[in-house]
Protein backbone atom coordinates (compact mmCIF):
# COMPACT_ATOMS: atom_id res chain seq x y z
CA UNK A 1 0.00 0.00 0.00
CA UNK A 2 2.85 2.56 0.33
CA UNK A 3 3.89 2.01 -2.96
CA UNK A 4 0.89 3.48 -4.07
CA UNK A 5 0.95 6.54 -1.89
CA UNK A 6 4.35 6.90 -2.86
CA UNK A 7 3.08 6.65 -7.24
CA UNK A 8 0.00 8.37 -6.50
CA UNK A 9 1.85 11.44 -4.68
CA UNK A 10 4.53 11.16 -7.77
CA UNK A 11 2.07 11.06 -10.65
CA UNK A 12 0.42 14.29 -8.77
CA UNK A 13 3.63 16.16 -8.54
CA UNK A 14 4.02 15.52 -12.49
CA UNK A 15 0.59 16.29 -13.23
CA UNK A 16 1.44 20.11 -11.14
CA UNK A 17 4.49 20.06 -13.16
CA UNK A 18 3.17 19.52 -16.19
CA UNK A 19 0.40 22.14 -15.07
CA UNK A 20 2.77 24.61 -14.20
CA UNK A 21 4.76 24.72 -17.44
CA UNK A 22 1.38 24.97 -19.49
CA UNK A 23 0.54 27.82 -17.10
CA UNK A 24 4.02 29.36 -17.61
CA UNK A 25 4.26 29.38 -21.22
CA UNK A 26 -0.11 30.35 -21.78
CA UNK A 27 0.96 32.96 -19.41
CA UNK A 28 3.89 34.58 -20.82
CA UNK A 29 2.53 34.10 -24.39
CA UNK A 30 -0.74 36.16 -23.56
CA UNK A 31 2.02 38.92 -21.39
CA UNK A 32 3.55 39.21 -24.40
CA UNK A 33 0.42 39.02 -26.89
CA UNK A 34 -0.70 42.18 -24.57
CA UNK A 35 2.63 43.80 -24.66
CA UNK A 36 1.61 43.96 -28.80
CA UNK A 37 -1.81 45.40 -28.45
CA UNK A 38 -0.56 48.19 -26.16
CA UNK A 39 2.34 48.92 -28.57
CA UNK A 40 -0.38 48.85 -31.47
CA UNK A 41 -2.84 51.08 -29.60
CA UNK A 42 -0.32 53.57 -27.74
CA UNK A 43 2.07 54.24 -30.61
CA UNK A 44 1.82 57.84 -29.63
CA UNK A 45 1.49 57.87 -25.84
CA UNK A 46 4.83 56.44 -24.94
CA UNK A 47 3.95 57.47 -21.01
CA UNK A 48 0.82 55.39 -21.72
CA UNK A 49 2.61 52.58 -23.35
CA UNK A 50 5.12 52.26 -20.27
CA UNK A 51 2.34 51.92 -18.26
CA UNK A 52 1.07 49.23 -19.79
CA UNK A 53 4.44 47.31 -19.89
CA UNK A 54 4.86 48.09 -16.73
CA UNK A 55 1.68 46.21 -15.90
CA UNK A 56 2.83 43.48 -17.69
CA UNK A 57 6.14 43.26 -15.56
CA UNK A 58 4.20 43.08 -12.53
CA UNK A 59 2.28 40.54 -13.95
CA UNK A 60 4.96 38.28 -14.82
CA UNK A 61 6.27 38.05 -11.69
CA UNK A 62 2.23 37.31 -9.84
CA UNK A 63 2.41 34.73 -12.42
CA UNK A 64 5.35 33.22 -11.15
CA UNK A 65 5.15 33.77 -7.68
CA UNK A 66 1.76 31.52 -7.71
CA UNK A 67 2.80 28.81 -9.40
CA UNK A 68 5.88 28.90 -6.80
CA UNK A 69 2.88 29.68 -3.91
CA UNK A 70 1.59 26.04 -5.91
CA UNK A 71 4.27 24.11 -6.33
CA UNK A 72 6.48 24.98 -3.69
CA UNK A 73 5.36 27.03 -0.68
CA UNK A 74 7.64 29.11 1.53
CA UNK A 75 7.06 31.02 4.33
CA UNK A 76 9.22 34.59 4.42
CA UNK A 77 11.27 36.07 7.91
CA UNK A 78 12.78 39.76 7.36
CA UNK A 79 15.19 41.65 9.57
CA UNK A 80 16.19 44.95 9.45
CA UNK A 81 19.26 46.74 10.19
CA UNK A 82 18.08 48.73 12.78
CA UNK A 83 21.08 51.68 11.87
CA UNK A 84 19.72 52.45 8.81
CA UNK A 85 16.39 51.36 8.82
CA UNK A 86 13.69 52.37 10.58
CA UNK A 87 11.14 50.33 12.49
CA UNK A 88 8.49 49.56 10.52
CA UNK A 89 9.41 50.00 7.35
CA UNK A 90 8.44 46.59 7.27
CA UNK A 91 5.02 45.40 8.41
CA UNK A 92 1.70 43.37 8.03
CA UNK A 93 -1.02 44.25 6.67
CA UNK A 94 -3.99 41.78 6.09
CA UNK A 95 -1.84 39.27 6.76
CA UNK A 96 0.65 40.18 3.69
CA UNK A 97 4.11 41.74 4.35
CA UNK A 98 4.16 45.51 3.16
CA UNK A 99 6.75 48.03 2.76
CA UNK A 100 7.98 51.09 2.41
CA UNK A 101 11.60 50.99 0.76
CA UNK A 102 12.89 54.18 -1.28
CA UNK A 103 11.38 54.52 -4.98
CA UNK A 104 14.32 54.39 -6.72
CA UNK A 105 16.65 51.95 -5.32
CA UNK A 106 19.74 49.56 -6.27
CA UNK A 107 19.12 45.81 -4.32
CA UNK A 108 22.26 43.24 -4.37
CA UNK A 109 22.47 40.38 -2.62
CA UNK A 110 24.53 36.79 -2.21
CA UNK A 111 23.76 34.31 -4.85
CA UNK A 112 22.96 30.95 -4.44
CA UNK A 113 20.14 29.55 -6.40
CA UNK A 114 19.20 30.75 -9.97
CA UNK A 115 16.07 31.60 -8.78
CA UNK A 116 17.21 34.30 -5.92
CA UNK A 117 16.36 36.96 -8.16
CA UNK A 118 12.56 35.59 -7.79
CA UNK A 119 12.71 36.48 -3.73
CA UNK A 120 14.44 39.78 -4.52
CA UNK A 121 12.09 40.99 -7.32
CA UNK A 122 8.99 40.01 -4.36
CA UNK A 123 10.57 41.66 -1.94
CA UNK A 124 10.44 45.03 -4.40
CA UNK A 125 6.58 44.12 -4.63
CA UNK A 126 5.76 44.62 -0.78
CA UNK A 127 6.92 48.39 -1.90
CA UNK A 128 4.97 48.25 -5.02
CA UNK A 129 7.44 48.24 -7.29
CA UNK A 130 7.60 44.84 -9.04
CA UNK A 131 6.28 46.86 -12.26
CA UNK A 132 9.38 48.83 -12.21
CA UNK A 133 12.26 45.94 -11.53
CA UNK A 134 15.06 46.14 -13.80
CA UNK A 135 17.37 42.59 -14.12
CA UNK A 136 20.95 42.32 -16.06
CA UNK A 137 20.88 38.92 -17.50
CA UNK A 138 23.01 37.03 -20.03
CA UNK A 139 23.12 38.22 -23.35
CA UNK A 140 22.30 34.35 -24.91
CA UNK A 141 18.82 34.85 -22.98
CA UNK A 142 17.26 37.55 -25.25
CA UNK A 143 17.07 35.35 -28.30
CA UNK A 144 14.82 32.70 -26.45
CA UNK A 145 11.52 33.01 -28.77
CA UNK A 146 8.65 34.81 -26.83
CA UNK A 147 10.92 35.08 -23.49
CA UNK A 148 13.26 37.14 -24.93
CA UNK A 149 10.89 39.90 -26.63
CA UNK A 150 8.99 39.87 -23.57
CA UNK A 151 12.24 40.91 -21.67
CA UNK A 152 13.33 42.96 -24.10
CA UNK A 153 10.30 45.27 -23.51
CA UNK A 154 10.71 45.45 -19.68
CA UNK A 155 14.42 47.09 -21.18
CA UNK A 156 16.11 44.31 -19.09
CA UNK A 157 19.77 44.81 -19.81
CA UNK A 158 21.38 42.05 -21.47
CA UNK A 159 25.35 41.89 -21.36
CA UNK A 160 27.83 40.11 -22.88
CA UNK A 161 30.98 39.85 -20.63
CA UNK A 162 32.39 41.76 -22.60
CA UNK A 163 33.57 44.91 -21.52
CA UNK A 164 33.73 46.82 -24.45
CA UNK A 165 30.01 46.02 -25.54
CA UNK A 166 28.85 46.31 -21.83
CA UNK A 167 29.98 49.58 -20.68
CA UNK A 168 27.82 50.88 -23.37
CA UNK A 169 24.42 48.79 -22.64
CA UNK A 170 24.91 49.61 -18.91
CA UNK A 171 25.76 52.90 -19.62
CA UNK A 172 22.84 53.50 -22.49
CA UNK A 173 20.33 51.40 -20.23
CA UNK A 174 20.78 53.24 -16.51
CA UNK A 175 20.94 56.57 -18.43
CA UNK A 176 17.44 56.18 -19.56
CA UNK A 177 16.41 54.90 -16.44
CA UNK A 178 18.25 57.80 -14.39
CA UNK A 179 16.79 60.36 -16.60
CA UNK A 180 13.45 58.95 -16.72
CA UNK A 181 12.93 58.75 -12.38
CA UNK A 182 13.81 62.17 -12.92
CA UNK A 183 11.60 63.48 -15.66
CA UNK A 184 14.69 63.59 -18.54
CA UNK A 185 14.49 60.89 -20.13
CA UNK A 186 12.71 59.76 -23.07
CA UNK A 187 9.54 59.05 -21.53
CA UNK A 188 9.17 62.88 -21.06
CA UNK A 189 9.97 63.34 -24.20
CA UNK A 190 13.31 64.65 -24.00
CA UNK A 191 16.75 63.66 -25.91
CA UNK A 192 19.90 63.08 -24.82
CA UNK A 193 22.46 66.24 -24.55
CA UNK A 194 25.02 64.64 -26.28
CA UNK A 195 26.05 61.52 -27.68
CA UNK A 196 29.79 59.65 -28.13
CA UNK A 197 30.89 58.33 -31.38
CA UNK A 198 30.61 55.10 -29.77
CA UNK A 199 26.87 55.26 -29.11
CA UNK A 200 26.99 56.23 -25.81
CA UNK A 201 24.26 58.54 -24.57
CA UNK A 202 24.19 61.36 -22.27
CA UNK A 203 21.13 62.67 -20.54
CA UNK A 204 20.73 66.42 -18.43
CA UNK A 205 21.81 66.09 -15.06
CA UNK A 206 21.96 69.53 -14.04
CA UNK A 207 18.97 71.06 -11.61
CA UNK A 208 18.28 67.58 -10.14
CA UNK A 209 15.67 68.17 -7.70
CA UNK A 210 14.83 64.77 -5.91
CA UNK A 211 11.49 65.33 -4.35
CA UNK A 212 10.31 65.23 -8.08
CA UNK A 213 9.83 62.08 -9.47
CA UNK A 214 8.65 60.34 -12.08
CA UNK A 215 9.64 56.67 -12.87
CA UNK A 216 10.72 54.53 -9.65
CA UNK A 217 12.52 51.79 -10.38
CA UNK A 218 14.33 48.82 -8.64
CA UNK A 219 17.86 47.64 -10.12
CA UNK A 220 18.55 43.93 -9.08
CA UNK A 221 22.00 42.85 -8.87
CA UNK A 222 24.31 40.07 -7.64
CA UNK A 223 27.85 41.42 -7.63
CA UNK A 224 29.05 37.38 -7.14
CA UNK A 225 28.31 37.74 -10.73
CA UNK A 226 27.08 33.52 -10.45
CA UNK A 227 25.87 31.29 -7.88
CA UNK A 228 27.75 29.56 -5.19
CA UNK A 229 28.96 26.22 -6.58
CA UNK A 230 32.04 23.70 -5.72
CA UNK A 231 33.52 25.16 -9.00
CA UNK A 232 32.77 29.05 -8.36
CA UNK A 233 34.13 28.54 -5.03
CA UNK A 234 37.21 26.76 -6.50
CA UNK A 235 37.63 29.66 -9.17
CA UNK A 236 36.83 32.63 -6.74
CA UNK A 237 39.68 30.97 -4.23
CA UNK A 238 42.33 30.92 -7.08
CA UNK A 239 41.29 34.44 -7.88
CA UNK A 240 41.83 35.86 -4.65
CA UNK A 241 45.27 33.48 -3.99
CA UNK A 242 46.47 35.94 -7.45
CA UNK A 243 45.40 39.07 -5.85
CA UNK A 244 46.42 38.79 -2.71
CA UNK A 245 43.00 38.43 -0.80
CA UNK A 246 41.60 35.97 1.40
CA UNK A 247 38.83 33.69 0.20
CA UNK A 248 35.33 34.20 1.92
CA UNK A 249 33.95 30.96 3.56
CA UNK A 250 30.57 31.35 2.45
CA UNK A 251 29.95 33.77 -0.18
CA UNK A 252 32.06 34.27 -3.48
CA UNK A 253 34.56 37.30 -4.02
CA UNK A 254 32.14 40.35 -5.13
CA UNK A 255 33.17 41.71 -8.54
CA UNK A 256 33.59 45.52 -8.82
CA UNK A 257 32.74 47.02 -11.98
CA UNK A 258 29.26 46.01 -12.49
CA UNK A 259 27.82 47.56 -8.59
CA UNK A 260 30.31 50.76 -8.91
CA UNK A 261 29.40 51.33 -12.84
CA UNK A 262 25.51 50.93 -11.45
CA UNK A 263 25.66 53.54 -8.74
CA UNK A 264 27.65 56.07 -10.82
CA UNK A 265 25.05 56.12 -13.74
CA UNK A 266 21.58 56.24 -11.40
CA UNK A 267 23.76 58.62 -8.94
CA UNK A 268 21.44 61.47 -9.56
CA UNK A 269 18.75 59.90 -9.00
CA UNK A 270 19.26 57.01 -6.66
CA UNK A 271 17.79 57.27 -2.97
CA UNK A 272 18.94 54.05 -1.41
CA UNK A 273 21.65 50.90 -2.05
CA UNK A 274 19.82 48.03 -0.65
CA UNK A 275 22.02 45.32 0.76
CA UNK A 276 20.53 41.62 1.02
CA UNK A 277 21.75 38.47 3.11
CA UNK A 278 19.62 35.63 1.78
CA UNK A 279 19.68 32.29 3.56
CA UNK A 280 16.87 29.00 2.86
CA UNK A 281 16.50 26.77 5.52
CA UNK A 282 17.69 23.02 4.67
CA UNK A 283 20.97 24.26 3.13
CA UNK A 284 23.98 23.51 5.65
CA UNK A 285 27.15 24.93 5.17
CA UNK A 286 28.62 22.38 3.42
CA UNK A 287 26.33 22.64 0.54
CA UNK A 288 24.93 24.21 -2.16
CA UNK A 289 21.21 26.12 -2.16
CA UNK A 290 21.55 25.23 -5.83
CA UNK A 291 22.02 21.59 -5.78
CA UNK A 292 19.41 21.19 -2.92
CA UNK A 293 16.84 23.17 -4.15
CA UNK A 294 17.38 22.53 -8.23
CA UNK A 295 14.04 22.54 -10.20
CA UNK A 296 13.57 18.97 -10.79
CA UNK A 297 13.63 19.26 -6.67
CA UNK A 298 11.40 21.99 -6.51
CA UNK A 299 8.87 20.99 -8.74
CA UNK A 300 8.92 16.52 -8.65
CA UNK A 301 10.01 16.22 -5.03
CA UNK A 302 8.20 19.09 -3.71
CA UNK A 303 11.35 20.03 -1.97
CA UNK A 304 11.48 24.16 -1.14
CA UNK A 305 12.78 26.37 1.46
CA UNK A 306 10.02 26.15 4.45
CA UNK A 307 11.94 29.15 4.83
CA UNK A 308 13.50 31.97 3.69
CA UNK A 309 15.45 34.44 5.55
CA UNK A 310 16.49 38.10 4.39
CA UNK A 311 18.41 40.47 6.36
CA UNK A 312 18.30 43.75 4.75
CA UNK A 313 19.96 47.66 5.44
CA UNK A 314 20.39 50.29 3.60
CA UNK A 315 23.10 52.64 2.30
CA UNK A 316 23.06 56.11 1.64
CA UNK A 317 24.46 56.81 -1.52
CA UNK A 318 26.58 59.60 -0.61
CA UNK A 319 28.18 56.99 1.97
CA UNK A 320 29.41 54.83 -1.28
CA UNK A 321 32.87 55.82 -1.81
CA UNK A 322 32.21 54.85 -5.72
CA UNK A 323 34.15 57.60 -7.30
CA UNK A 324 37.75 56.03 -5.73
CA UNK A 325 38.16 52.44 -7.45
CA UNK A 326 40.29 51.27 -4.57
CA UNK A 327 38.12 52.77 -1.64
CA UNK A 328 35.56 50.82 -3.17
CA UNK A 329 36.81 47.90 -3.32
CA UNK A 330 37.58 47.98 0.03
CA UNK A 331 34.11 48.96 0.72
CA UNK A 332 32.56 45.89 -1.21
CA UNK A 333 34.73 43.67 0.31
CA UNK A 334 34.04 44.84 4.01
CA UNK A 335 29.94 44.48 3.06
CA UNK A 336 30.66 40.96 1.99
CA UNK A 337 32.85 39.97 4.82
CA UNK A 338 29.76 41.22 7.16
CA UNK A 339 27.86 39.14 4.75
CA UNK A 340 29.93 35.90 5.18
CA UNK A 341 29.75 36.41 8.97
CA UNK A 342 26.16 36.73 8.79
CA UNK A 343 26.01 33.37 6.64
CA UNK A 344 28.33 31.31 8.88
CA UNK A 345 26.10 32.58 11.99
CA UNK A 346 22.84 31.73 10.05
CA UNK A 347 24.39 28.00 9.15
CA UNK A 348 25.22 27.87 13.03
CA UNK A 349 21.97 28.73 14.21
CA UNK A 350 19.61 28.53 11.36
CA UNK A 351 19.09 32.25 11.60
CA UNK A 352 20.82 35.44 11.11
CA UNK A 353 20.29 35.58 15.52
CA UNK A 354 19.98 39.05 15.78
CA UNK A 355 18.65 41.14 18.71
CA UNK A 356 14.69 41.21 18.06
CA UNK A 357 14.86 44.80 19.69
CA UNK A 358 16.96 46.48 17.60
CA UNK A 359 16.72 44.55 14.64
CA UNK A 360 13.51 44.54 13.66
CA UNK A 361 11.66 41.33 12.29
CA UNK A 362 8.67 40.43 10.00
CA UNK A 363 7.22 36.92 8.92
CA UNK A 364 5.19 36.04 6.55
CA UNK A 365 3.99 34.12 3.31
CA UNK A 366 6.47 34.09 0.50
CA UNK A 367 3.24 35.01 -1.75
CA UNK A 368 1.63 37.57 -4.50
CA UNK A 369 -1.75 38.35 -5.42
CA UNK A 370 -2.61 36.98 -9.12
CA UNK A 371 -5.02 39.55 -9.56
CA UNK A 372 -2.24 41.70 -12.22
CA UNK A 373 -1.45 38.57 -14.09
CA UNK A 374 -5.07 37.35 -14.38
CA UNK A 375 -6.07 41.05 -15.47
CA UNK A 376 -3.23 41.16 -18.35
CA UNK A 377 -4.15 37.75 -19.66
CA UNK A 378 -8.12 38.96 -20.29
CA UNK A 379 -6.72 41.37 -23.09
CA UNK A 380 -5.41 38.57 -25.86
CA UNK A 381 -9.05 37.18 -25.17
CA UNK A 382 -10.71 40.41 -25.18
CA UNK A 383 -8.93 41.32 -28.37
CA UNK A 384 -9.34 37.84 -30.05
CA UNK A 385 -12.62 38.28 -29.58
CA UNK A 386 -12.98 41.32 -31.00
CA UNK A 387 -11.36 40.69 -33.84
CA UNK A 388 -13.53 38.01 -34.52
CA UNK A 389 -16.55 40.33 -34.03
CA UNK A 390 -15.60 41.92 -36.43
CA UNK A 391 -14.36 39.22 -38.84
CA UNK A 392 -17.99 37.72 -38.37
CA UNK A 393 -19.82 40.40 -38.98
CA UNK A 394 -17.85 41.89 -42.15
CA UNK A 395 -17.06 38.71 -43.92
CA UNK A 396 -19.21 35.39 -42.21
CA UNK A 397 -22.89 37.10 -41.72
CA UNK A 398 -23.09 38.47 -45.57
C1 LIG B 1 17.42 51.73 16.78
O1 LIG B 1 16.92 51.21 17.99
C2 LIG B 1 16.94 52.13 19.08
C3 LIG B 1 16.51 51.39 20.34
O2 LIG B 1 15.30 50.71 20.15
C4 LIG B 1 16.04 53.32 18.74
O3 LIG B 1 16.08 54.26 19.79
C5 LIG B 1 16.53 53.95 17.44
O4 LIG B 1 15.66 54.99 17.05
C6 LIG B 1 16.60 52.92 16.33
N1 LIG B 1 17.16 53.51 15.13
C7 LIG B 1 16.48 53.61 13.99
C8 LIG B 1 17.20 54.21 12.85
O5 LIG B 1 15.31 53.21 13.87
C1 LIG C 1 25.31 26.95 -9.87
O1 LIG C 1 25.30 25.92 -8.91
C2 LIG C 1 25.17 24.61 -9.41
C3 LIG C 1 25.08 23.66 -8.24
O2 LIG C 1 26.17 23.78 -7.36
C4 LIG C 1 26.32 24.28 -10.35
O3 LIG C 1 26.16 22.97 -10.90
C5 LIG C 1 26.34 25.33 -11.46
O4 LIG C 1 27.46 25.10 -12.29
C6 LIG C 1 26.43 26.72 -10.87
N1 LIG C 1 26.36 27.71 -11.92
C7 LIG C 1 27.42 28.28 -12.43
C8 LIG C 1 27.18 29.28 -13.50
O5 LIG C 1 28.53 28.02 -12.06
Amino acid sequence: MMGLGENLFKIWRIALMVMSVALLLYGVTSLVVTQIIFKLFCVNNSVKLQHGINLTKRSFISLLISILVMVAPSSVRITTDNTSISKGTFFKSNGNIKSTLKKRNIIFANHQIYTDWVFLWWLSSTSNLAGNIFIILKKSLESIPVFGYGMKNYKFIFLSRKWAQDEIALHNGLGSIDADSRGEGPLSNKKPIHSDPDGKLYWNTADVDKSQYHWPYSLILFPEGTNLSANTRQKSAAYAAKTDKVPFQNVLLPHITGLRTAIQLLKPSLEAVYDITIGYSGVKKEEYGELVYRLPNIFIKGKSPKLVDMHIRAFNVTDIPCDDEEEFTKWLYNVWQEKDDLMETYYKKGSFDLDPELDHSVMGKFEMSPLPFLFTSLFPAIFFSALFGVAYLLFIKR
